[in-house]
């Protein structure tokens, strides 16, 4: 490292997976005491400890905790027995073999801004501990292999903290002198410390029950604050569908009497899987048809559903330590996926997810940070709840699935959880118990845990029309990423048909097989760097090939015609290959259109594309919801991972102009659309409204970006007229992406009308943050200055800096520099209050290897800016330093 680092602050050490040790001492049971205050909060625990391993010397993790006093089985602990740690923990030296320890600690709600442990939002308390935050709480050793029992009691004013929950059970509750009460929850199932909870205050629970398969009843309460009954029913519906689904699919049931939600506004992430108390960050709990919009209702179904399946995936079946995090994370990615295609259109949230995962995924695994699925060290854990570990890790075990079938895929998920049940375990496990269901080898497949990097699949093909044989040349490679130079092929499933010159599907016959039972799809396994496969018995026209349907593997291919894209896109059978091959056309030819911009060529809309885009039209109202994903071009960012030196500004240029062009060429369709697509019923949330609304405001914005048609007027009146936020925001996002005179009424009326709801509030800072318009950093800057801007608020913080920077790439990638200097400045400004949420920022700037030497230096500059502030958090460092290198 060539960083200027501050030579008195230490450089934050790395962890890595193969210091793995099992822990000293194990605890059996917690029993806690929580005498709560906003600024001093007194926590009890009393640990039934056992020794495990050699030493006697207990170390426990601490954080932000002062200690009061501390005992041994009644006995008074003091130096020399007893000792502080510089990193905050604690030290006991001649434990005995089994003992009770009791401490008594006093913490700051209040000034818990990093919102991780024990923290106040809205005058109530929430506690956040994944992945390390219960040492915030109390001191304990906290590592996902430590499973203990826990009872909890907490004591309040009755006054303001009406509410007082925690996991399992409830075991009792009671009054106190001076206002005060208590209550105590019990939780029968051992679990690791990340899984604690505690909510406290003034809350109002939204109820109702379900009874699982063998007749256990379960009271259901989502906790939120007064006013937002109304707005838990989506969510409510999410999560009793997935505990049918969980049965039903896995035969998994739940396994406590109560199921709690609780939401907060004030959340570093999504939610958390807490055992019986999952906690939500508002956003994926909320909604109303005039506050969320179609994708927020999308989002609260995926997250209900995947909180809830945690509960086996995660809480009853752990990891042993931070490394494996993709054992349950990754694993109940797959499972939400899996049930959010069972609730909609499963090709549309497949290519929809797709979407996600190379917007998200691909970068990561091209940048700086790339890391394998489980990562092999690490310097802040915090850092490590990526796209990779969560997505890249759900497309590894859907291969899986997919390579040893759905029946022995449940065989699988059945041994998993029969042998590991209150364990905390490794991705080995998960997969041994995969192959010892199947009875498949998965050695080679286990690559794809280990190593990072996006696999490379190219296709080459030949055909002899006089012998009727085609054979398909599939070959692989894996890019270096850091610390891993040399690659291995990893097993690569293609899920392929072949058409012929007519569109119609072919016999797929392998050299050497029966002519009998020739399937028309079939899953090729690539598993060489490169392989030949042999088609025969086919007619006298070359074939086309349909390669990795529905998205069989995650990596990029490469190596089909333009011809072929076009034809796969209008005649495939297979609805991610047509989509797929419609984007990769576009993309081709934006990038043919870049570099004619860069020679002084004005783009225009190819012929091809064009041709595309009318197919799209003609079928569009037989599939409202898959048009809408079609007509969508490549977003700028994924053209720019195409590029070796990125050009933002002639990617921008290009797509607005294909964008105005495919508005003016196809203007009265979309205007049909538009008015055809409206709905006039009441607001409904199944796939078809969504597919109908999204195509709707897809012509919309196509229609208002061409000149001299009624595009401003139309977005004018569907934004007065206020259907539902899906609607509004959609037509509003047109208006501020333009310089029509009814944009900023249309902002100050937004804004008047929703400036008392946070998530609502949230959308009009990202709708600011990611316009096209010329004035936005000028913008973007203001509204860091706004009254309704708050640093302390992750989802504000998101909702401004993270959509400018990661969702706005041409003005972040502004030539003067400004895009990257406003980054840095809120990064150096966010650290010392919120350092998970300050460390998560700092991805764009890592992307310099692709930008020009003038922009590459000035990012450089904002990296070695930020990095040479005193007192960086770790998590900031880890992140500076990696995307440095
Ligand atoms: N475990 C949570 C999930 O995947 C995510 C999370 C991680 C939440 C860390 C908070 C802190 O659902
Ligand atoms: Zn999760």
């Amino acid at each position: 490292m060539n960083a200027p680092l501050d030579s008195s602050a230490a450089t934050p050490a790395a962890i890595h997976r193969q210091d793995y040790r099992p822990p000293a001492f194990l605890v059996e049971s917690v029993d806690l005491h929580f005498s709560l205050h906003p600024t001093a909060t007194r926590v009890r625990a009393k640990l039934a400890l056992r020794r495990q391993g050699e030493s006697r010397v207990l170390e426990l993790d601490g954080e932000a905790v002062t200690l009061i006093e501390a005992s041994l089985d009644g006995t008074r602990l003091a130096a020399p027995r007893l000792e502080m740690l510089p990193s905050g923990g604690l030290r006991i030296a001649d434990a005995p073999d089994s003992f009770v320890l009791e401490t008594l600690v006093e913490i700051s709600p209040e000034a818990n801004t990093e919102l991780s442990g024990l923290y106040l939002s809205g005058g109530n308390y929430f506690t956040q501990c994944e992945a390390e935050g219960f040492r915030r709480i109390t001191f304990f050793p906290d590592r996902p292999d430590v499973m203990a029992r826990y009872s909890v009691t907490m004591e309040a004013d009755r006054a303001t903290c009406p509410v007082l929950l925690s996991n399992g059970n409830p075991a009792g509750s009671g009054e106190l002198p001076e206002g005060r009460h208590w209550a105590r929850w019990e939780d029968p199932h051992p679990k690791p410390s990340y899984l604690f909870a505690l909510v406290a205050g003034d809350l109002v629970a939204v109820r109702d029950r379900f009874t699982t398969r063998s007749g256990r009843d379960v009271a259901l309460a989502i906790y939120v604050r007064d006013g937002d009954q109304d707005a838990c029913g989506h969510a409510m519906a999410s999560l009793k569908a997935s505990m049918a689904w969980d049965e039903a699919e896995y035969g998994l049931e739940y396994d406590l009497d109560v199921f709690n939600i609780a939401a907060v506004s004030d959340f570093n992430m999504g939610a958390m899987e807490n055992k019986g108390l999952n906690i939500f960050n508002t956003k994926y709990i909320l909604a109303r048809p005039e506050t969320a919009t179609d994708a927020d209702y999308e989002g609260i179904e995926t997250v209900v559903s995947h909180e809830y399946f945690h509960n086996w995936t995660g809480n009853r079946v752990t990891c042993r330590d931070w490394f494996q995090l993709s054992l349950k994370e990754g694993l109940t990615v797959f499972r939400d996926q899996h049930f959010s295609e069972f609730m909609g259109s499963a090709a549309v949230k497949r290519l929809a997810n797709v979407r996600r995962l190379r917007a998200a995924q691909f970068p990561e695994d091209a940048g700086p940070m790339a890391h394998p699925v489980r990562p092999d060290s690490y310097v802040e854990i915090n850092n490590f709840y990526t796209a990779t570990v969560y997505q890249k890790g759900s497309e590894v075990v859907r291969m899986m699935r997919e390579l040893i079938g759905a029946a022995n895929f449940r065989k699988g998920m059945d041994l998993y959880i029969a042998r590991h049940d209150n364990q905390a375990v490794t991705i080995e496990d998960f997969v041994r118990a995969m192959q010892d269901a199947s009875g498949l080898d998965l050695s080679r497949f286990s690559r794809w845990y280990a190593q990072a990097g996006t696999p490379e699949l190219r296709v080459e093909d030949s055909f002899d029309p006089a012998t009727g044989r085609y054979v398909l040349t599939l070959s692989q490679t894996t890019p270096p990423t850091p610390g891993q130079p040399e690659k291995q092929p990893v097993p690569i499933p293609v899920a392929m048909g072949l058409l012929g010159p007519d569109g119609a599907p072919l016999p797929l016959r392998l050299a050497g097989e029966n002519a009998a039972e020739a399937p028309e799809e079939r899953v090729l396994l690539l598993e060489e760097a490169r392989q030949d496969f042999v088609f025969e018995g086919l007619g006298e026209g070359k074939p086309i090939p349909s390669l990795l349907r529905g998205f069989s593997a995650p990596v990029k291919l490469s190596g089909l015609p333009l011809e072929s894209l076009g034809f796969l896109a209008a005649r495939d059978s297979d609805p991610f290959v047509r989509w797929e091959s419609g984007q990769q056309y576009a993309t081709a030819e934006m990038l043919r259109l870049v570099a004619a911009h860069r020679a002084g060529e004005a783009p225009a809309l190819p012929e091809g594309l064009a041709n595309i885009i009318a197919a799209v039209l003609d079928h569009a109202e037989s599939d409202p919801a898959f048009a809408a994903e079609a007509l969508a071009l490549p977003s700028e960012d994924f053209v720019a991972g195409q590029m070796t030196v990125a050009d933002p500004e002639a990617i921008h240029i290009v797509r607005q102009a294909l964008r105005r062009e495919i508005g003016a060429r196809f203007a009265p369709r979309l205007a049909a659309l538009h008015d055809g697509l409206e709905n006039s019923g009441p607001y409904r949330i199944d796939g078809v409204s969504i597919g109908r609304r999204a195509l709707r405001n897809a012509a919309l914005s196509y229609l208002a970006q061409a000149p001299g048609t009624d595009g401003l007027p139309r977005a004018r009146a569907q934004f007065a007229a206020g259907a539902n936020m899906t609607d509004v925001l959609a037509a509003l996002r047109v208006l501020v992406d333009s310089t029509d005179p009814a944009r900023e009424e249309a902002l100050a009326a937004f804004h008047a009308r929703w400036r008392n709801d946070p998530l609502v509030l949230d959308k009009w800072f990202a709708l600011q943050a990611t316009s096209s318009r010329a004035d936005t950093l000028v913008a973007v800057q203001a509204l860091a200055l706004h009254p309704d801007f708050d640093l302390r608020n992750p989802n504000r913080v998101r909702a401004l800096v993270g959509a400018f920077a990661a969702g706005n790439p041409v003005h972040f990638h502004a030539a003067s520099g400004e895009g990257y200097r406003f980054l840095a400045e809120m990064v150096i400004a966010l650290d010392p209050v919120n350092s998970q949420v300050a460390a998560r920022m700092v991805g764009p700037l890592g992307d310099w290897k692709r930008q020009n030497e003038q922009r590459a230096g000035m990012m450089r500059a904002e990296l070695q800016r930020i990095l040479a502030r005193p007192n960086l958090s770790k998590g900031t460092f880890e992140k500076v330093s990696k995307s440095l290198a």
